[in-house]
């Protein structure tokens, strides 16, 4: 565990393993710079001269004797040009030292944080971890981060608020983390009741109310569609809810995050093709990144009132699995033709949104899916798309996600859309081919919502890095814990 703490000592008399000194491009030596520069005989002047360090962004460059300072090693890292500033680069220049880190026996590592306010606390303390993470879960020899003291340096008269903000992105950060870790598992090791095991652990951490419903309390509360998909498949579903309750709440406001937990997605019997199967394990990342937004919520302790639902399940080919043509109910009473078994997610969440409405009474509900393929034709590896029934509550997600340093975009959802899902025996049908698809998705899943103010947000893109990006690797990104938090803090 890393404690992080908040120090007021100068830079140059700090005695750590490591000093990360982070610099503008280009920037004047004056002040706090010019500090640096007489203290290290001018060596900064002359790499700025030789081009050997410029402070672009991610730049890095280790000075390993830094005579003239108490520390026993200097890195300096770019923060880019000062007029393209934001707080995201923070985050990225901390992502940069913690990889540069990993691995190295250096246990006291202190920054020079700059700018020397909450916000860029919170980021860097979001960046040094979330960089820190790898997917080499099971991997022999791991590198691992040897950092046991964390120390941000700032003036005396920003402690209070520094405090504040980088206690909030050690949570966010490690909230992160821990979804990633979830979505990183193998399928056969993380199942719908690995799933409910892993939020029983969290709710005894955080003294939260946990239920978990297995198929047969599906089958009284008349829960066809999760039930169906989950029939293919010999791990029993498992609909989890874990209630966070602050005393001084509103007693008429209850915020519902539901996940898609489709802990390993081979498309049941409209099957997917071997490439990229194996990665369906991570088809559980959004009730992975509810499940990170309850332990921050548990951590930050807003007065609201929130339940986390996660929908578990499988989806399997067997003799007993859903066919192409199949009708089910949903709980809700609607029944649903399953043209493609594979647009099973809208059909774990629709009687989870009903489950939320009817038996738990909430009033609001954000779901986050990795619902569609057709979303990262959208939008690449980028945004992930929000639509919903209640405009305001798009735009504080949007809002919420753009404070918390990740990125929404919403797409419409005109009625027009519904032509695609009309049946021709049952109420609806399940999938409306490949035309707007994200769209289709989530018109999908509004006639469940019904009256209740609702958002759904698609991560199937942005819930895995094809490539190494700036400050989250390859793999599982753990996208959307800080949107979902920042919104529920903001409901507070
Ligand atoms: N889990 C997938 C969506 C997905 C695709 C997530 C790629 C991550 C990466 C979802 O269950 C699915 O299969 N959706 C279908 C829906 C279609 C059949 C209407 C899709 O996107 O092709
Ligand atoms: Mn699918
Ligand atoms: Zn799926």
């Amino acid at each position: 565990m890393m404690q992080v703490k908040v120090v007021t000592e100068n830079f140059y008399e700090i005695t750590s393993d490591m000093l990360v000194f982070p610099v503008y491009e280009s920037e004047s030596i004056t002040g706090i710079l010019a500090e640096l520069n007489t203290r290290l005989g001018n060596i900064l002047q002359g790499l700025f001269e030789s081009g050997e360090f410029r402070g672009k962004a991610n730049e890095t460059c280790y000075i390993g004797l830094a005579a003239g300072l108490a520390t026993a090693r200097l890195l300096l890292v770019g923060l880019g040009k000062a007029e393209k500033f934001t707080e995201r680069k923070i985050c990225e220049a901390a992502g940069t030292v913690a990889r540069f880190i990993k691995g190295k026996k250096l246990g006291r590592v202190a920054v020079v944080l700059r700018p020397d306010t909450a916000k860029a606390a919170r980021c860097f303390l979001e960046g040094f971890i979330i960089g820190s993470f790898d997917m080499d879960a099971y991997k022999t020899d791991r590198r691992e981060m040897k950092v046991t003291v964390l120390e941000l340096i700032v003036p005396p008269d920003a402690v209070d608020e520094v405090e504040r903000g980088m206690f909030k992105g050690k949570v966010y950060g490690e909230a992160t983390n821990f979804a990633r870790s979830l979505s990183n598992e193998p399928g056969s090791n993380l199942t719908p009741k690995g799933m409910a095991m892993k939020a029983r652990q969290i709710a005894a951490k955080y003294g939260l109310g946990i239920e978990v419903y297995g198929e047969e309390q599906m089958a009284e509360f008349g829960m066809g569609a999760i039930l169906g998909v989950s029939r293919g498949s010999d791990e029993e579903a498992q609909l989890i809810v874990v209630r966070y309750e602050h005393p001084e709440a509103r007693k008429d406001e209850l915020l519902a995050l539901i996940g898609k937990g489709i802990t390993f997605d081979s498309g049941g019997l409209s099957l997917k093709t071997s490439e990229g199967m194996e990665k369906m394990k991570y088809d559980m990342s959004g009730a992975a990144a509810v499940l990170g937004a309850i332990c921050a919520i548990a951590e930050l302790k807003p007065s609201v009132n929130v339940v986390g639902v996660l929908a578990c399940a499988e989806n399997m080919p067997s003799g007993k699995a859903l066919k192409p043509g199949d009708v089910i109910r949903a709980m809700s009473g609607r029944t649903i033709e399953v043209n493609n078994t594979d647009a099973e997610g809208r059909l774990v969440l629709a009687d989870a949104i009903t489950f939320a409405r009817q038996h738990l009474g909430v009033t609001r509900i954000v779901d986050v899916a990795t619902l569609t393929g057709a979303v990262s034709i959208a939008f690449g590896q980028v945004y992930a798309a929000v639509l919903g029934n209640d405009q305001l509550m798009i735009d504080a997600l949007c809002r919420a996600a753009s404070e918390a340093g990740e990125r929404l975009w919403q797409l419409p959802l005109d009625e027009e859309y519904g032509k695609a899902l009309e049946s021709d025996i049952a109420d609806c049908r399940n999938s409306g081919g490949k035309p707007a698809g994200t769209i289709n998705g989530a018109f999908f899943l509004k006639a469940f919502a019904a009256d209740t103010p609702w958002a759904h947000i698609d991560i199937a893109s942005t819930g895995w890095n094809m490539e190494n990006k700036p400050y989250i690797c390859k793999g599982p990104t753990g996208v959307a814990v800080r949107t979902l938090s920042e919104w529920v803090l903001s409901r507070a």
